[in-house]
């Protein structure tokens, strides 16, 4: 199996740690644990809890508690649906692996992460991006879609809220997706990792049960601001969680027990409310200064509003090139920010807004100074 470089995942595993202002992260500002377990109506209590617990190996698909917390998130899913794993991260990962196999045909609605189409291609499937219009506020066009599908499309990757533009997909959108995808049998694998992280409104609502062959990946890593948990998740049918389960003893047999304890305190209804709450204070408070600062650069810059996500795509005219403009902004003003060309799209940079008002002003500036 060779796997081609994941670009996006290099350049913050290199440099995240190396520049003074970082904006390629696509989530809000993490927790400390004081400020996750002092949010909570009893903080000692909870402390004691971990203080206490096991430092063994957790069940490996997740313990009942926890798998109970995510089954409740999904409409009509039960435990057996769900397989706990090692961020989205994995998730993603075990769902490609386990499905594709040479010959095989993937259709990615793009831009998108790109760790399915990395995966297609070290297991010899093919992968097809299936473009996003800007001009449908970054919607497919379905027809477009309908066209593509054949008997050998084994997979449909969809990202809903959509890294890196922000978007998210209506209902009507959602089920015409749905319904091109049982024409040819495949199946839809939904990240909705940035699920929570809307900056109005209604949470985004869930491929699941929109049809039997459903995926749906998510974690912890974005909308609850603890990537550091490495928690994430695959809710399937349970025939495929036991798929998964069986490939996830060749990846990292299981999450820690602290992350697991973490996450069951943390998806406790009434502190997930709480969690999604400081999201979007984080993302109100921020997204105006970027969305000005877009706006005073006239038609040099253009986005449409994100609804959800700590990312705006950010589209500038001219033609330099995305990953020249990153690396001058990294070496010359060591700010990280992500060039267009990790999603497969010259001539737009993705700017993380999720830390604060201070940090993203200082980046602006500096962003400036090369760009303008
Ligand atoms: C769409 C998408 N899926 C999955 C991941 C990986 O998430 P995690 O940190 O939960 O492994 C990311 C990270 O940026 C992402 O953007």
């Amino acid at each position: 199996m060779r796997i081609p470089r994941f670009e996006l995942e290099r350049w913050q595993s290199v440099w995240e740690n190396f520049v003074e202002l970082n904006v390629s992260e696509s989530g809000v500002k993490p927790y400390t644990l004081r400020e996750l377990l002092q949010d909570s109506s009893e903080p000692e209590q909870e402390l004691g809890r971990l203080m206490d617990a096991r430092l063994g190996y957790p069940q490996t698909d997740g313990s009942e508690a926890l798998r109970a917390r995510i089954a409740a998130l999904y409409p009509g899913a039960e435990t057996a649906n769900v397989l706990v794993t090692c961020g989205c991260a994995e998730a993603n990962f075990l769902v490609a692996w386990n499905l594709l196999s040479p010959g095989d045909e993937v259709i990615i609605l793009q831009p998108n992460y790109m760790q399915i189409a990395g995966v297609a291609e070290a297991c010899g499937a093919t992968a097809h991006p299936l473009w996003l219009r800007e001009e449908l506020g970054w919607a497919p066009d379905l027809d477009e879609f309908r066209r593509m599908i054949s008997p050998r499309t084994k997979l449909i990757a969809v990202c809903n809220p959509n890294n890196p533009t922000g978007a998210v997909l209506s209902g009507e959108m959602i089920t015409g997706i749905c319904d091109i995808a049982a024409q040819c049998g495949a199946w839809i694998l939904a990240d909705e990792v940035y699920c929570g992280a809307e900056l109005e409104g209604d949470l985004t609502p869930t491929f699941w049960g929109r049809s039997e062959r459903v995926i749906c990946n998510a974690g912890m890593s974005k909308a609850y601001g603890l990537p550091g948990l490495r928690m994430g998740w695959i809710v399937a049918p349970a025939g495929q969680i036991e798929q998964f389960w069986s490939a996830k003893d060749y990846t990292t047999i299981g999450v820690s027990m602290l992350s697991h304890k973490l996450a069951e305190f943390a998806l406790a209804p009434k502190q997930r409310e709480r969690i999604f709450e400081r999201t979007r204070q984080i993302l109100r408070e921020n997204y105006p200064t970027l969305r000005d600062w877009i706006r005073g650069h006239g038609t040099s810059l253009r986005h449409i509003p994100p609804r959800a996500g700590a990312i705006a795509w950010v589209g500038y005219t001219g033609s330099r090139k995305s990953e020249e403009i990153a690396e001058e902004l990294r070496a010359k003003k060591r700010v990280l920010i992500v060039p267009g060309a990790h999603f497969g799209m010259e001539g737009f940079l993705r700017i993380g807004y999720g830390y604060d008002r201070q940090h993203l002003k200082d980046t602006l500036a500096r962003v400036d100074e090369v760009m303008f």
